[in-house]
This record gives C-alpha cells, sequence and structure tokens, in this order.
C-alpha cells in the first residue's frame, strides 16, 4: 500500500481526522496536501483529544515517523505554532514535522481581507461564509505569483525587507477599498493590529524565534518535503494524503461559488504532495452517515426542525474552528456518486453511524428525476438497537448493514465509525 488518499466526500467535518488517526497506525508518513487553519480535524486516542488545523493527523500517532505540511497547503505561522504548543504540552514529539518550502504562506493582510470582504458582502446577503482564516486570498497571491512562501524564511533578512514592503502596501490597499468596515471593524482585534503594523511583525517574530529554538534550525523544518516522500515510495513505505474541507467545496468540483479556494480531491493529493498520481493505490473517501455544512451555499436534502434540532444536539454539530452551527441534512447520494466518480474511490470509510441510533426511520436524498431530491425513507435499527458497541460487520444490526451498503452507492466499505475514539472503528474487510 505504497500511497493511500483519504479524502472528505461532502462539505467537510466528515471525521476525516478520525480515519486518518486510525490509519496513521500503519502508516509511515502523513502528508497534508491542501487548505490551511480553515481545517479542524479532531482526534481522540490514547495520547488525548485534538483539534488539529494544518499539521497532519498522524503527529498524534507515534507510528507516523515524519509529518508533512505539503506544497499545496497555505499554512498560517501563529496557526502553526498554536497547535505545536498544544501538541507539546501533551508529551507529542514535534519534531518529526516538516513544511514543504514551496507552501504559500498566509499573511495577517489575507486575513484581514477575507473577514473585510465577508463584512462588507454580509449586508447585501452576498457571504460565502468563509472561516475567515485568509484562506481564499492566500491562494489569489499565489496564483498572481506574488505570494509569500514557507523557503523564503530561510533567508530572513530579505523575507522581513519584502514583508514590511508589502505590508505597507496590503494595508494602505485595504483602508482605501474597505474604509467603513475597517473602522469599526469587530470581527477582531486582527484589523486594529495591523494599523499598527508593529504587532503584526512583533508576532511574526516571536512565532519564527519558537520555531528556531524548537527545530533549532529553520532548516529542519522548512525543506522540500519531495524527496522524503520520493524515497519512503522507493522503500515501499506508507504515506498517507490527508484531505481537508469536502470535495462539495472544491473550487473545481463543489458547489461554486459557495466553496473554498483549493482542490481537495484525489487529483490535489498528488499535486499538494508531489506523490506521483500512479501511486496512489487507494482512494478512500469519508462520509459522515448524514451531511452537514458550515457557511453559506445549497444543501439540496437540508433537515428542518425534529432532526436537525435532535441531531445537533447529540453529536454536537458546530464547527471546530469557527463554533457556528452546522446546518444539517440526510445521506445525499447525487453528488456521492459525483464525488465516487471524480476521485476514482477505491473505498469509503462511513462515520457518525451512532448518531443515527435515535432514528426509526432515516432519510436518503435520491434523484428525483428533474435534478433536484426525494427523500427516500428507509428503516433505523433504533431505538432498539445500538450500533456504538459494535466492533465488527456481523455484529451490526441488519437494518445498519443495508443503510451502509445503500449509501456506499456500489464502492466497497473499508471503515465504519461508531464513536470519535480510536478504538470505536470496525474495519470491514
Ligand atoms: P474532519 O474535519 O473531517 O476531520 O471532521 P471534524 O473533526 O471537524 O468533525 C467530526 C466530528 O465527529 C469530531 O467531533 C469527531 O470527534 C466526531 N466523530 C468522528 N467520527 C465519529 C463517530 O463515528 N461517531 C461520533 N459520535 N463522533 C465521531
Ligand atoms: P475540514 O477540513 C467544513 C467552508 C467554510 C465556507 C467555505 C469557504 O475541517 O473539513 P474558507 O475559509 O475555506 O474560505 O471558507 O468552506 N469550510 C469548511 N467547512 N469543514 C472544513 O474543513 C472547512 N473548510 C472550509 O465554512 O463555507
Ligand atoms: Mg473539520
Amino acid at each position: 500500500m505504497p500511497a493511500t488518499a483519504v479524502i472528505g466526500g461532502q462539505w467537510g467535518d466528515e471525521g476525516k481526522g478520525k480515519i486518518v488517526d486510525f490509519m496513521a497506525q500503519n502508516a509511515d508518513i502523513v502528508v497534508r496536501y491542501a487548505g490551511g487553519g480553515n481545517a479542524g480535524h479532531s482526534v481522540e486516542n490514547e495520547n488525548g483529544k485534538f483539534a488539529l488545523r494544518t499539521i497532519p493527523c498522524g503527529m498524534v500517532n507515534s507510528h507516523s515517523r515524519m509529518n508533512i505540511v505539503g506544497r499545496g497547503t497555505v499554512p498560517e505561522l501563529g496557526i502553526v505554532v498554536g497547535e505545536l504548543q498544544a501538541l507539546e504540552e501533551k508529551g507529542i514529539d514535534i519534531t518529526r514535522l516538516r513544511i514543504d518550502a514551496a507552501a504559500h504562506l498566509v499573511m495577517p493582510w489575507h486575513s484581514a481581507k477575507d473577514r473585510l470582504e465577508e463584512e462588507s458582502k454580509r449586508k447585501g446577503n452576498n457571504s460565502i461564509g468563509t472561516t475567515g482564516n485568509g484562506i481564499g486570498p492566500c491562494y489569489a497571491d499565489k496564483i498572481d505569483r506574488v505570494g509569500f512562501r514557507a523557503g523564503d524564511l530561510l533567508d530572513i533578512n530579505t523575507f522581513y525587507e519584502n514583508f514590511r514592503q508589502r505590508f505597507k502596501q496590503r494595508v494602505a490597499y485595504l483602508k482605501r477599498n474597505y474604509r467603513s468596515h475597517f473602522k469599526r471593524c469587530s470581527c477582531c482585534d486582527l484589523c486594529r493590529d495591523i494599523i499598527s503594523g508593529s504587532v503584526a511583525v512583533c508576532q511574526l517574530h516571536e512565532n519564527i524565534a519558537y520555531l528556531k529554538r524548537k527545530f533549532e534550525s529553520l532548516d529542519n523544518l522548512i525543506c522540500d518535503t519531495r524527496p522524503i516522500l520520493w524515497e519512503a515510495l522507493d522503500k515501499g513505505q506508507n504515506i498517507l494524503l490527508e484531505g481537508a474541507q469536502g470535495f462539495m467545496l472544491d473550487i473545481d468540483h463543489g458547489t461554486y461559488p459557495y466553496v473554498t479556494s483549493s482542490c481537495t480531491g484525489v487529483a490535489s493529493a498528488a499535486q499538494g504532495s508531489g506523490v506521483p498520481v500512479n501511486e496512489i493505490k487507494e482512494r478512500i473517501g469519508v462520509f459522515k452517515s448524514y451531511t452537514s455544512r458550515v457557511g453559506e451555499g445549497d444543501m439540496p436534502t437540508q433537515m428542518a426542525g425534529y432532526p436537525e434540532r435532535k441531531i445537533r444536539e447529540i453529536a454536537h454539530e458546530y464547527g471546530t474552528v469557527t463554533g457556528r452551527p452546522r446546518r444539517l441534512g440526510w445521506f445525499d447520494t447525487v453528488f456521492v456518486k459525483e464525488v465516487v466518480r471524480a476521485n476514482g474511490l477505491t473505498g469509503v470509510a462511513i462515520t457518525r453511524l451512532d448518531i443515527l441510533d435515535d432514528f426509526p426511520l432515516i432519510g436518503v436524498g435520491i434523484d428525483n428525476g428533474t435534478g433536484g431530491r426525494r427523500i427516500d425513507w428507509i428503516p433505523g435499527w433504533g431505538p432498539k438497537e445500538s450500533v456504538g458497541p459494535c466492533r465488527t460487520w456481523d455484529s451490526l444490526p441488519e437494518a445498519a448493514k443495508d443503510y451502509c451498503n445503500r449509501i456506499a452507492c456500489g464502492v466497497p466499505i473499508k471503515y465504519i465509525s461508531v464513536g470519535p475514539g480510536r478504538e470505536e472503528t470496525i474495519v470491514v474487510s
């Protein structure tokens, strides 16, 4: 199993972190290939509870000897440092991290623009509902070929010089374009900080000093990570490519414009890491047993009333990064079939099956013949039976097996998750 990609099959928060943590028990290297601090991947294992944003979930798994933030990602140094500090507190060896030199860095003006843009659009009700982490503006600079890359930090004096210059330009731009919002932006301290440029520079200094201290030199953290991956492939080692966001948030395939600004699928796993496409032998789609979405945009199988309230309450469906309530819907087989086809999935992981324990009838979204959805109601296994204690396929209630087969859309089921903990996982052979 040289390289395996694990992608989100819906609108994010499918439980990728949980599945990657489980699979990382058999992985030498775990790589994040796209996205940045907009992601929130939760893991619960013997080392504790973690919410990772940029750093691969293999970091909380002692088996993975190396964890890579790939060149397709957009790390923000402050977020990375915050994550490393949280990991250190739990006794994790953080020196197993590498950041690809070609990864573009989210800068303070990116996050400020993201938030100001959202604020200004909100009035006209056409905001995207971003996480406010500067993802779109950072990727825009990358495509515009004016971005700062992690490797630029290796020549720190030139980096600071360029940073200061760009900072001035971008603050002037933000003031000009978002004048009214800039003055009374209440979203955070960032806009106030950015006016007094010294604060941002100061934070940057602190973050870089921390990284230098922990890794002895930035060269030990930031490098071309592709040779590490190529060598591992030559040795037959296992590489896990950890997706962020979901395929319906993909900039090309998702529900544009209500998407993120990166490519989230299997093709991006190759592009964003340097692992050749033909080496990605296994392609696992992670699907929550129902649907959730944070931010704006259509969700054709959206629930209303009791089921939504009930699931939000038992499953605590609030964004890991922003705390926003997630909108909930029934499983949407129409979208999922597209996700399966476009990514050539070889297997699926179904998560949060336990959350449906309480429902005697479960909805499944199917094609209504005119491009919309019709909800098909199928019998559940609850409230008499519960999948939580099950650890094998055979021990699942028959109705739960039928439901899983139905939503897997013809793709082999590899894993079923029945709780947030690592051990609450069924491996389906
Ligand atoms: P990700 O972004 O795809 O990694 O997903 P998140 O971590 O943002 O959200 C998934 C949430 O579901 C987290 O709180 C997980 O701990 C939790 N979770 C994952 N799998 C299961 C499961 O099978 N059952 C339950 N009850 N919770 C789960
Ligand atoms: P993980 O990896 C859920 C959503 C935002 C918004 C849109 C654009 O935890 O699954 P952005 O900040 O990326 O410009 O926001 O994408 N979004 C996510 N929703 N989980 C995520 O990540 C998300 N990352 C971005 O809510 O609708
Ligand atoms: Mg998440």
